[in-house]
C-alpha cells in the first residue's frame, strides 16, 4: 500500500520537467523530487516549477536531488533518462547506451526507493521496461512502461480531428510496441460511447491508424526533438491512477506471463492501474489479423532483448 504521495522523476529534460509541471498543476502528489545527471538542470527546473505552485489549486513541494541518495522513499519513480538516437548511431548502439543508463538509475532506485512503483519512459520503451524487470526481479505489477497512455491520446486526437466532435469523450485503444509495429485498434475505439466504425468509414480508419503510428515522428519532424507535452500529461494520468487507486484501464507495457500466448516479454496491453500498479492485465480477443500484428510487435521487442543478451548486458 502507498504510504505517501512522493514522486521521483529521473531526468529533468523536456519530458521529465513537463511531467513534473503537469503533476503540480493538477495537485496529483504531495511532493515531486527531480533528479538529473546534470544537478543544476534539476535544481533550476525544480525551483522554476516550485515557484509556479503558488498559483496551483493544491500545493506541491518540488525539490531536486543532488545525488541519487537524495531521491529516497518515493512511492513512484519515473525514468525519463536516456539519449535520443542521433547521427550515425545504430539501433544497437542506442539500445546499449540507454540500457546502461537505465541500469545505473535502477540500481539506485532499488537502493533508495525499494518499495516504489517504477514508471519507465526511456526508449526503446518496451525493451527498457524489460531491462528493469530483469535487473530488479520485482513483482511485475510494480514495473510499468508508459507508451499506451500517450499513443491512445494521439489516436484520440486523430479521431477527434476526423469526426469533429468535442474531445474528452473519445476512448481510443492501442496495443503492441511503442514503435513501428504499434497496433491502434479503431474497431474497439469509441466516441461518446458510439463505436468509431459507426462514425467513420474504412479510409478514415486507415488514416487514423497511420497518423497515430506516425504521431511521435511527426513532432520530431517539426521540432527536431521528441514530444513532451503529451508524454508529460500521459505520465501524470498514470501516476494519478496509481496514487488515487482509481483502477482505470490504460494500455501499458507490462511483463507477460502467458497472457496473449507470450512470456518473458514486455509489451503494450490494456491493464488496470491502481494503488499496487498494474493490478490486472486484460486479454482482448484478437482476430487473426491482429494476432499476427501482435506477434510481429512481440518479435520486434524480443529482437531488442536479444541484442542486449548477445552483448552480455544481463551477465
Ligand atoms: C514519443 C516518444 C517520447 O513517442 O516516445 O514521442
Amino acid at each position: 500500500m502507498l504510504v505517501g504521495r512522493r514522486v521521483g522523476i529521473v531526468g529533468s529534460g523536456f519530458v521529465g520537467a513537463t511531467a513534473a509541471y503537469s503533476l503540480t498543476l493538477l495537485g496529483t502528489c504531495h511532493e515531486v523530487v527531480m533528479y538529473d545527471i546534470f544537478p543544476d538542470l534539476a535544481k533550476g527546473k525544480a525551483i522554476d516549477i516550485g515557484q509556479s505552485t503558488s498559483y496551483s489549486p493544491q500545493g506541491t513541494i518540488v525539490t531536486s536531488a543532488e545525488t541519487p541518495s537524495d531521491m529516497k522513499d518515493c512511492d513512484i519513480v519515473v525514468i525519463t533518462a536516456g539519449v535520443p538516437r542521433k547521427g550515425d548511431m545504430t539501433r544497437e548502439d542506442l539500445l546499449l547506451i540507454n540500457a546502461k543508463i537505465v541500469k545505473t538509475v535502477v540500481l539506485d532506485i532499488m537502493k533508495y526507493s525499494p518499495n516504489a512503483i517504477i514508471l519507465c519512459v526511456a526508449n526503446p520503451l518496451d525493451v527498457m521496461t524489460y531491462v528493469i524487470h530483469r535487473l530488479t526481479k520485482w513483482p511485475r505489477n510494480r514495473i510499468i512502461g508508459m507508451a499506451g497512455a500517450l499513443d491512445i491520446s494521439r489516436m484520440a486526437y486523430q479521431i477527434n480531428k476526423k469526426v469533429g466532435f468535442g474531445p474528452g469523450q473519445t476512448r481510443a485503444i492501442v496495443i503492441g510496441d511503442h514503435g513501428q509495429n504499434m497496433i491502434p485498434l479503431p474497431e474497439i475505439s469509441a466516441v461518446g460511447g458510439i463505436p468509431l466504425s459507426q462514425l467513420v468509414g474504412k479510409n478514415d480508419m486507415d488514416e487514423i491508424i497511420q497518423k497515430t503510428k506516425e504521431g511521435g515522428a511527426e513532432i520530431v519532424k517539426y521540432l527536431g526533438t521528441s514530444a513532451y507535452y503529451a508524454p508529460g500529461r500521459a505520465i501524470t494520468v498514470m501516476i494519478q491512477a496509481i496514487l488515487d487507486d482509481s483502477r482505470i484501464v490504460i494500455p501499458s507495457s507490462v511483463l507477460l506471463e502467458g497472457e496473449y500466448g507470450y512470456s518473458d516479454v514486455t509489451v503494450g496491453v490494456p491493464v488496470v492501474l491502481g494503488s499496487s500498479g498494474c493490478e490486472q492485465i486484460i486479454e482482448l480477443e484478437l482476430d487473426s489479423e491482429n494476432k499476427e500484428k501482435f506477434a510481429n510487435s512481440v518479435a520486434s521487442i524480443k529482437e531488442g532483448i536479444k541484442i542486449l543478451e548477445d552483448n552480455g548486458f544481463f551477465e
